[in-house]
């Protein structure tokens, strides 16, 4: 974990290059860790993220009694089975982590004790009730504040009954909340997404031994008699990658290589955008690791062009905006981003804080109320805040390497949620970065 008050400051560099190794993927660690737990047998997980938000996944786990033992480069679980998690208290604290906490409310709602589940000050401004309408009707007892936001409390030991929905929005914690609870939910539970979500929980629950049923965009899941503890290999997190990858397309005679990245289609589309945009970016040695598909990626200097980001592209990029609006705000001409109301509601109001770092930073926005414009110019330099988020902070380091002068980015302290090597990293290609 980074301390308390942590400043990052970026000096402009002529060129980076290099390889950059990047962690294990957020969002699968914590479906590694979720499945393991409830499996019946032991589980490995290699390459897990050792971020605060999946640390904190799995000390909710611990605290329900599994025995996780983390060995730094893997995770041995010890799984307890579908009904063997019990709470003597209970109070969950999921930290700074939406995914923990969506997801494991549908998990929660098939327990036969009762919880209460909490987070850190940005988790408890964060919507819930997506999750809880359907748990609801699922037959889950679950509620929220007036405001649909934590604390959650749910009353154990009800009869879970597998309902059909369709998705109102675009979220794969929804979904996947959806599944946990459908594992447990009698009969089939049917769920309909209109723009398909990243599948890390569908293809996850098939190393599990119990896969789901695809028909287009119809997703079944049965009611589960066991889950069978294995071996996970995490891939590398594509949306950490994305930093170095935008990094190295934006900068003068760049070269970068990512290896053992996860190019999951539900999840990459960024790489589809900057292409649309110009970026000379190649991947090869495609593979799948345990369901997943990996690559290498390499990224070189590039021109680019703003452009309108096709809508059908946003899910699949989401967390990948505060990046692309960077190269955006590198591109000639202007980038239209629209359709994007989600980033407004996650660990920051993702488009508020690019715009205001923007701002400080000589580049031109327009705002909308689901997206924004930007004109391509040149960062001018200055300090910026990250709205304690860590993709804005990641974000703005990157721009800092082609700014005129150098770029402080304050509050940075969330990037140890999902990428707590980035600064070394960062230092590692030649991006001149250190603390203030
Ligand atoms: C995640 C899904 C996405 C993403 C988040 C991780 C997941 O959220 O933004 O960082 O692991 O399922 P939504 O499903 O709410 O869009």
């Amino acid at each position: 974990m980074l301390k308390d008050s942590v400043n990052f400051r970026v000096h402009p560099s002529p060129s980076i290059s290099g390889k950059a190794v990047i962690p294990g993927d957020k969002s699968i660690s914590h479906r590694a860790i979720i499945l393991s737990a409830i499996a019946d047998g032991n589980s490995k997980i290699n390459n897990f993220l050792q971020g605060d938000d999946t640390l904190a996944t799995i000390d909710v786990f611990k605290k329900m009694g599994v025995d996780i033992k983390n060995n730094e480069n893997f995770i041995k679980v010890k799984g307890v089975g579908l009904h063997g998690l019990y709470a003597d208290d209970p109070i969950f604290d999921f930290g700074n982590s939406g995914t923990s906490v969506r997801l494991l409310a549908g998990l929660l709602s098939a327990q036969d004790f009762d919880s209460h589940l909490i987070g850190d000050e940005s988790l408890m401004k964060r919507p819930m009730l997506r999750v809880i309408k359907p748990l609801q009707e699922m037959n889950a007892k679950i509620t929220c504040t007036n405001s649909g936001t934590l604390p959650i409390n749910i009353i154990g030991n009800q009869k879970i009954k597998s309902i059909k929905y369709k998705l109102p929005i675009a979220s794969a914690q929804l979904k996947s909340c959806l599944l946990l609870a459908g594992l447990y939910a009698n009969g089939t539970t049917e769920i309909y997404e209109k723009i398909e979500t990243r599948d890390h929980t569908e293809r996850m629950l098939t190393n599990f031994l119990h896969p789901v049923i695809k028909k287009d965009n119809q997703i079944y899941i049965k009611q589960a008699n066991r889950l069978i503890g294995c071996e996970i290999d995490v891939p590398g997190d594509f949306s950490s990658a994305a930093y170095f990858i935008v990094g190295a397309v934006i900068t003068p005679n760049s070269n970068i290589i990512l290896e053992n990245i996860g190019v999951n289609p539900t999840r990459s589309a960024m790489l589809k955008i900057l292409k649309l945009m110009g970026a000379n970016i190649e991947i090869k040695d495609e593979r799948l690791i345990s369901g997943e598909p990996v690559a290498t990626i390499y990224a070189k200097t590039s021109k680019l062009v703003g452009i309108d980001i096709p809508e059908d592209l946003v899910p699949a990029a989401i967390d990948e905006f505060p990046i692309i609006l960077i190269a955006a705000a590198c591109a000639k001409g202007k980038t239209k981003l629209s359709g994007a109301f989600e980033l407004r509601i996650k660990e920051s109001d993702r488009i508020q804080s690019m715009a205001d770092g923007f701002s400080g930073l000589g580049i031109k926005t327009e705002l909308l109320d689901d997206g924004m414009i930007v004109e391509g110019g040149q960062f001018s330099g200055g300090i910026v805040d990250s709205s304690n988020d860590h993709r804005i902070a990641m974000a703005f380091s990157i721009a800092g390497i082609v700014a005129r002068e150098p770029i402080i980015i304050n509050n940075c302290k969330n990037v140890s949620t999902s990428f707590p090597s980035f600064v070394m990293t960062a230092k590692q290609v030649g991006i001149n970065i250190d603390y203030v």
